[in-house]
């Protein structure tokens, strides 16, 4: 495994994924493939742009044609898959690019793994598919998946053909099920960058409901780390669970966040719940613990990292806090009271 074609690398997880991977190998070489959703951003990726060893295409991979192009230009032999629709409410209120993207974009990457026989397929999924879990429970890598949004329901479809090319065509593929994420990088119509720039802004931060649903936020880069683990040590044609197995209420997360800025509790709005939505993920993390895997940061230390990040680059999301975003902004939230 040496020349790696990272779907999505220009998003969030994906763009922490390819500066980790070409700091840590100095004999990989890194081609994101990526559309460019509002979510994509070429400046995640400018840190490495001049780097010999990567290269960006712009391309959807429900294009098969594109897909199969760029794998044998680049003589890939092994296909990380982190290109998806990824925002849960996005997904409740527009389903259908979830379906498209994250079920039949990842058919098409499987079927050109499968074409032309490489020797790995990654699919980066997620604790949703899981469902709601109610405490003390946690999900188990064998556990039955339960997907209650269009998200994760579509994650969940996705992995099951991952699944389906291993067992029916011997195709070599592993899967990570990853907790949320934080740090930088972090498209600010997710909580916690959400949150922290509208703090920063004097703006309410939103929360849905109660604010007592409770979500496993881990340090991005310590999710990178359990990818590259299962992608060195993982067996293949299994799932790997990676998170804290440290779950917090949002209400509480919100507070942090508030008073690592020095910002008072009276911004914290309670608005309309999300539909369906999930009160708990927790997972169990064992699996993964096996193979030598730990999380280096708490919640306290991935949060403070997370929010100084934004508090020293405001050029990275002032720019992203206007235009289409503040339309969607209005939509989702006028709505929401
Ligand atoms: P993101 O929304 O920040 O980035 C998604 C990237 O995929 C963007 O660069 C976008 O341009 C690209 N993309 C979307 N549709 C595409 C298409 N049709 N063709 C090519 N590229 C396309 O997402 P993220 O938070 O970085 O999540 C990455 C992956 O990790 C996703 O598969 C997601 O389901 C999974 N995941 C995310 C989290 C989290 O907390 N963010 C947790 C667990 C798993
Ligand atoms: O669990 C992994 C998942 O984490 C990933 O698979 C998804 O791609 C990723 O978006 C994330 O999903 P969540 O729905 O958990 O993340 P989000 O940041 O949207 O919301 C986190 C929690 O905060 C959730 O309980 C909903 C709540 N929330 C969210 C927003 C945007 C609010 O209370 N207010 C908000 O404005």
């Amino acid at each position: 495994m040496r020349h790696l074609l990272i779907a999505g690398g220009a998003g969030f997880i994906g763009s922490n994924f390819v500066h980790y991977m070409l700091e840590k190998y100095d004999d990989y070489t890194i081609i994101v493939f990526d559309k460019l959703t509002y979510a994509g951003r070429l400046e995640n990726l400018e840190r490495c742009r001049s780097n010999p060893r990567f290269r960006f295409i712009q391309g959807d991979i429900c294009d098969m044609a594109a897909v199969r192009e760029a794998v044998q230009r680049h003589d890939i032999d092994s296909i990380i898959n982190f290109a998806a629709e990824t925002h849960v409410d996005r997904s409740i209120m527009e389903p259908d690019a979830v379906v498209t993207t994250n079920i039949n974009g990842t058919w098409v990457l499987l079927e050109v793994a499968r074409e032309l026989k490489l020797e790995r397929f990654h699919q980066i999924s997620t604790d949703e598919v899981y469902g709601a879990i109610p405490a003390p429970s946690r999900s188990k890598e064998g556990d039955p998946l339960e997907p209650r949004s269009p998200y994760s329901a579509s994650k969940a479809g996705a992995e099951h053909l991952v699944y389906a090319y291993f067992i029916t065509y011997g195709l070599p593929v592993t899967t990570t099920r990853g907790s949320n994420n934080i740090g930088p990088f972090h498209y600010p119509e997710k909580a916690v960058p959400l949150f922290t720039t509208n703090a920063i802004e004097n703006i309410p931060l939103p929360i849905y409901g109660d604010g007592l649903q409770m979500r496993d936020y881990q340090y991005v880069l310590d999710h990178c780390e359990g990818i590259d683990l299962v992608l060195h040590k993982g067996a293949l044609g299994e799932v790997y669970n990676v998170g804290t197995e440290v779950e917090t209420p949002n209400i509480e997360m919100a507070h942090k966040i508030l008073d690592l800025l020095g910002k008072p509790r009276s911004l914290i709005q309670h608005v309309v719940d999300r539909a369906g939505h999930d009160r708990r993920y927790a997972l169990d993390c064992a699996k993964l613990r096996a193979l030598g895997w730990r999380s280096q940061h708490s919640f306290d230390q991935a949060l403070e990292k997370t929010v100084r990040w934004f508090v020293a680059n405001e050029g990275w999301w002032r720019p992203i806090k206007s235009g289409e975003y503040l339309d969607y902004y209005r939509k989702q939230y006028e709505e929401r009271g």
